[in-house]
């Protein structure tokens, strides 16, 4: 190598610990757009003299795996749902979440479109006529679940929101934790996770992890340096 060891040693010196650094902060951000979203949907609800809804994490994980089962589909969400039998057959499974906890879902708000909305625009996409204004403003919910997605790393970009009646502390309830496979592709609320947006997990290699990768890469090479 060309470069004398000195000047290596302070770059890595410098460096390292900006890479660690990194590599710890992606792991606890609070950046999630289906918890924004469902921020938006309360303080709409409270300036109508609705309930504020808990945000389920159970729910959440379960309106993601919602939009799976539409295969990209985006022409399906207004007049196809997925089977009842999905609830306890699939989605509960796949979170992680107790069959028996599972509680009546009382309204569903899905959208669709090619180029990402945010959730500000999410929200005017699930909410666009006295139907839809309905189902958001309705007394029977007391907790919420909201998830978006993209489709194999891009669009069709999909929002979901499921609403329920149950008990918030006793319904939906997670076995552990919600297992990596129910989380990827996208982002669902009320987890406490960063979340990167809906094409968040598409790829293998999480960001924190390929940081953490490149960090110890540096060190190797700085070790083969002296
Ligand atoms: C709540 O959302 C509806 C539908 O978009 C809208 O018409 C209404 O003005 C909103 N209410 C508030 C207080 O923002
Ligand atoms: C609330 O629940 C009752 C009883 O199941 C039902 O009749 C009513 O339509 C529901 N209201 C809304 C806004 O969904």
């Amino acid at each position: 190598m060309a470069m004398p060891a000195r000047p290596l040693l302070v770059l890595a010196a410098l460096l390292l610990p900006a890479l660690l650094l990194s590599a710890a902060s992606a792991a606890d951000s609070k950046n999630n757009p289906a918890d924004q979203l469902v921020a938006l949907i309360n303080s709409n609800r409270t300036a109508s003299k609705a309930s504020s809804l808990s945000d389920n994490q159970g729910l959440g994980c379960i309106a993601l795996q919602y939009i799976k089962a539409y295969e990209g589909q985006c022409s399906d969400v207004r007049n196809k749902k997925p089977p009842e039998t999905s609830f306890t057959e699939i989605f509960a499974p796949s979170c992680g979440v107790q069959v028996a906890t599972l509680s009546k879902i009382t309204g569903r708000l899905m959208g669709c479109q090619s180029k990402y909305p945010s959730p500000p625009e999410a929200f005017h996409i699930l909410v666009n006529d006295a139907k839809d204004l309905q189902v958001l403003h309705s007394k029977n919910h007391t907790e919420i679940g909201a998830a978006v997605s993209g489709t194999d790393g891009g669009g069709p970009y999909f929002w979901c929101v499921l609403f329920s009646g149950g008990k918030p502390a006793t319904s939906f309830k997670v076995d552990g934790e919600v297992p990596k496979t129910a989380m990827h592709p996208g982002c669902f609320s009320g987890n406490n996770d960063d979340c990167a947006g809906p094409t968040n997990g598409a790829v293998p290699i999480s960001a924190g992890a390929s940081r953490l990768v490149a960090a110890l890469l540096f060190v190797v090479a700085c070790a083969f340096a002296l």
